[in-house]
């Protein structure tokens, strides 16, 4: 199973601090926020990642995490966005690295309490096709939000004005090989990206879609500045919990 980061993007939710650097350099308590997706892929096993960036500090993902090596990855490789095309075609510039198989994307921003090792071992068991998480929150218009029926999802919209249900889809995406086959169909979206909901909505008209509610709290910390201020608190949190003997990320 190989791993992707997503970590480009304008950042321009969090202006002015992403003015001169990119937002997933910025801290979240006492490390650089890129550190808390890396470790949440070698958390589940996963040694073989890239990491999608652009704009003009690239250069300082290289010099922050080097070959990967600081964190037990096997191959750190990087690959560049040009523009801001969306997270469906910042997945796709990751096809000649994953080849034909299986892996999991993180948006870069996306910080997690627990692990996602079960999660990714239950995609391992699955015939094909996808797996995404969902968490319920009290903003769902922020998010992409999958209508359920029972525990199946039935529909995905992007950031709907009128939510069909309080599920959020978190940044954590599971794929097979043909995740490159539908993204190269997508259409950009009206803010002109190619949309990874459009590409969950692929897997999911095909029947190929399978969802888990996330245990553990999950934060946007790109989403808005008081986004990054809670993940900023909880990473606080979870960091003195593990030092009196607990666990984190
Ligand atoms: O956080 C979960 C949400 O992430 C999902 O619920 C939404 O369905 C999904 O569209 C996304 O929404 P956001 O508005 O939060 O996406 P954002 O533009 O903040 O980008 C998320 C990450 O992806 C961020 O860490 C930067 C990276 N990114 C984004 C774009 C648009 C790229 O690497 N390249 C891009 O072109």
């Amino acid at each position: 199973m190989k791993g992707v980061i997503l970590a480009g993007g304008l950042g321009t939710r969090l202006r002015p601090l992403t003015n001169i650097t990119n937002k997933h350099l910025l801290p979240l308590y006492d490390k650089p926020m890129i550190f808390y997706p890396i470790n949440t892929l070698v958390g589940a096993g996963i040694t073989e990642v890239m990491i999608v960036t652009g704009g003009s500090s690239a250069g300082d993902f290289l010099r922050l995490l080097g070959d990967g090596s600081q964190f037990g990855l096997r191959i750190l490789n990087y690959a560049y966005q040009v523009r801001e095309g969306g997270i469906a075609e910042a997945i796709g510039l990751t096809s000649a690295f994953v080849g034909g198989d299986r892996f999991v994307v993180i948006l870069g921003d996306n910080i997690l309490e627990g692990s996602i090792r079960p999660y990714v071992e239950a995609f391992e068991r699955q015939a094909g096709g996808a797996r995404i998480l969902l968490k319920e929150v009290p903003n769902p218009r922020d998010y992409g939000v999958a209508e359920l029926d029972g525990s199946r999802v039935v529909s995905i919209q992007e950031k709907p004005a009128e939510p069909r249900s309080s599920h959020a889809v978190i940044g954590v995406y599971m794929y097979d090989g043909f995740a490159f086959d539908f993204i190269s169909r997508l259409q950009p979206s009206a803010r002109g990206e190619l949309e990874v909901t459009d590409l969950n909505n692929a897997y999911l008209e095909r029947g190929l879609l399978q969802a888990d509610v996330l245990e553990g709290w999950w934060s946007d910390a790109g989403s808005s500045i008081d986004g990054y201020l809670e993940a900023n608190v909880r990473v606080a949190e979870l960091s003195r919990r593990s030092a009196c003997g607990g666990t984190a990320g």
